[in-house]
């Protein structure tokens, strides 16, 4: 049986994950997932002996008492929502650091997708992303997310630019053709606790016990460094050393993160 993979954080670490659904409608569906991620199907009633991955009519969420509240992915409303009408727009530091000035709108492949945030905000802001996410269970929460705003019309154009696949970013950047190429390659890469906001300290406990930390960092921006044909944009802890202490062409700097930004254009025109 798959486990959490990650020792970390103890509590819901190195639990077992199956699949559940309470609603008699669902439990089709549900098989077929469990099918597809190679999880088992669980009976209710569900206990604090697995975490489970619940598929009901409304959404796919993931569950454990640990979690307090279930964890899905809503692009339409919480807080993705709210970001989304409050249009933060191009000057915030995440669009200033992949180069969003005047009308550009690089396509952008965000390699470590995660929770989608991110690429739902660039993809709000006219980007195409392709959201490049390892974690089978992770994808099909993206996914369950994304289904759910390609229903709703006020954010459908915004997932319409977004598109998700699973895959080992690292391995899917070194078989790119050059045709396909990006203009810009994102890294978010998980890093230990970096913010005390309880939301957000839930879903990267999850996110961590789900997938452990980013092991490859170097590998990753490596990847993108050869792949990236403007720009690879490194998001970091505000103080944090940058990747490999490889030395970013500039940085953009909110309170708690900062964006590395390495030139690759420039790059590649130096001997
Ligand atoms: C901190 S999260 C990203 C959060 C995301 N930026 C967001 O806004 O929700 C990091 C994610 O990167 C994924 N990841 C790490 N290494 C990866 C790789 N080599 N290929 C694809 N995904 C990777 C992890 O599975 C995890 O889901």
């Amino acid at each position: 049986m798959l486990t959490t993979s990650n020792t970390e954080g103890g509590g819901i670490a190195s639990l077992p994950i199956g699949i559940a659904s309470e609603d008699p409608e669902q439990v089709d569906a549900a098989r077929q997932l469990a099918h597809q991620l190679s999880l088992p199907l669980l009976n209710p009633p569900l206990d604090r002996s697995t975490i489970a991955l619940v598929l009901n009519a409304q959404r796919l969420e993931i569950r454990h008492p640990e979690l307090g509240s279930p964890l899905f992915i809503d692009f339409v409303k919480g807080a993705m929502g709210y970001r989304r009408r409050r249009g933060e727009g191009r000057q915030q530091p995440l669009a200033r650091a992949i180069g969003l000035k005047g009308g550009a709108c690089p396509d952008v492949l965000d390699a470590t997708a995660g929770l989608g945030r991110d690429a739902f905000v660039l993809a709000s802001l006219g980007c195409q992303v392709l959201l490049v996410e390892q974690s089978p269970i992770v994808r099909a929460l993206l996914d369950d997310g994304l289904e759910r705003a390609r229903q709703a019309p006020e954010t459908a154009p915004v997932a319409t630019r977004m598109t998700s696949i699973q895959a080992n970013a690292i391995d899917w950047m070194a078989k790119l053709s050059a045709q396909d190429l990006p203009e810009v390659v994102y890294l978010d890469p998980m890093y230990p606790e970096r913010t005390k906001s309880a939301l957000v300290k839930k879903e990267m406990r999850l996110l961590r016990a789900l997938v452990g930390k980013s092991e490859n960092v170097f590998l990753l921006l490596e990847g993108a460094l050869k792949c990236a044909r403007q720009r690879v944009v490194v998001k970091r802890p505000r103080l944090a050393s940058p990747v490999a202490g490889l030395k970013p062409d500039f940085a953009i700097e909110s309170k708690n993160t900062r964006f590395d930004v390495y030139l690759t254009r420039k790059r590649s025109k130096t001997p």
